[in-house]
């Protein structure tokens, strides 16, 4: 399905984001892993490339823009474009907002969402060259509805979903979509930091959703693969929930 395209994906040496660049990989793509966890990230692509794929890892510190930069020349002048941009890479900072330190803000703003506007601004101009490209943002059910104890993380969320919203406005006219995915409670590393390995607990959050189970990394990297590819090349600025029905009721 991606034959000859390039596909950036953010934090792809964990959870979400690697099981995305699995999925591009397994459809042709040649991937760029992109994390600031080099162990990890480098993992990841000796994994794809012994399944004989196309792919390079990138150490990214996001909240850089001299490595978004870096990151975005590194995929073109590797792969001589970019088609695909999937903004993935996130983290999730739980301190109550009364006792939150502007640190832990920051941290949680510039690696949410500052992360996404310096990576689209770098490729938005290789893109508007090529005028072609897509934009697919890991937003969250917290983009849309408060998710309970974790403000400063749904604020991001928030602006994730309205950057997202813009740059479809804004760059329609260059041939270039954005979209976004917004997953609920998802079987990743940074769920079992936030609410643990306990299976009790685990079935709890689980009942939150109609369907009755958490999401898998691949339910959110099929939704990503559907809006980068060209079966959605009618939809821009969508918010599609992967989220087992949890923002229905
Ligand atoms: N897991 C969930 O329940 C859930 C639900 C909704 C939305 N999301 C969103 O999905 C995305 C992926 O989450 P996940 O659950 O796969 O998390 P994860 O912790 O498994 O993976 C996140 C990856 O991002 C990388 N990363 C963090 N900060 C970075 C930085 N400054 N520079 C480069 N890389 C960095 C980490 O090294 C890690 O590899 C996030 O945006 C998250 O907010 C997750």
């Amino acid at each position: 399905m991606f034959k000859d395209r390039v596909a950036i994906v953010t934090g792809a040496a964990s959870g979400i984001g690697k099981q995305t660049a699995i999925e591009f990989a397994r459809q042709a793509a040649q991937v760029v892993v992109a994390d600031i966890d080099e162990k990890s990230g480098t993992g990841v692509v000796d994994e794809l490339k012994t399944g004989g794929h196309d792919a390079i890892f990138v150490k990214t510190d996001l909240t850089s823009e001299a490595d978004c930069e870096n990151l975005i020349a590194t995929a073109g002048d590797t792969f001589g474009r970019v088609d695909i941009l999937v903004n993935n890479a996130g983290i999730e900072i739980s301190t109550p907002l009364h006792e939150m330190s502007v640190h832990e803000w920051d941290r949680l703003l510039d690696t949410n969402l500052k992360s996404m506007f310096l990576c689209s601004k770098h490729a938005l101009r290789t893109m508007i060259e090529a005028t072609s490209g897509v934009i697919v943002n890991v937003c969250s059910v917290s983009g849309l509805v408060a998710w309970p104890g974790i403000a400063a993380y749904n604020a991001t969320k928030g602006g994730v979903m309205m950057l997202t919203k813009s740059l479809a406005v804004d760059y329609a006219k260059y041939n270039i979509r954005a979209n976004c995915v917004c997953p609920s409670i998802i079987d990743t590393p940074m769920t079992d930091t936030s609410i643990g390995h306990d299976a009790a607990v685990k079935e709890q959050k689980a009942q939150l959703n109609p369907i009755g189970r958490l999401g898998t990394p691949e339910d959110v990297a099929n939704a990503i693969l559907f809006l980068a590819s060209d079966k959605s090349s009618f939809v821009t600025g969508a918010a599609l929930t992967v989220d087992g029905g949890y923002t229905a009721i």
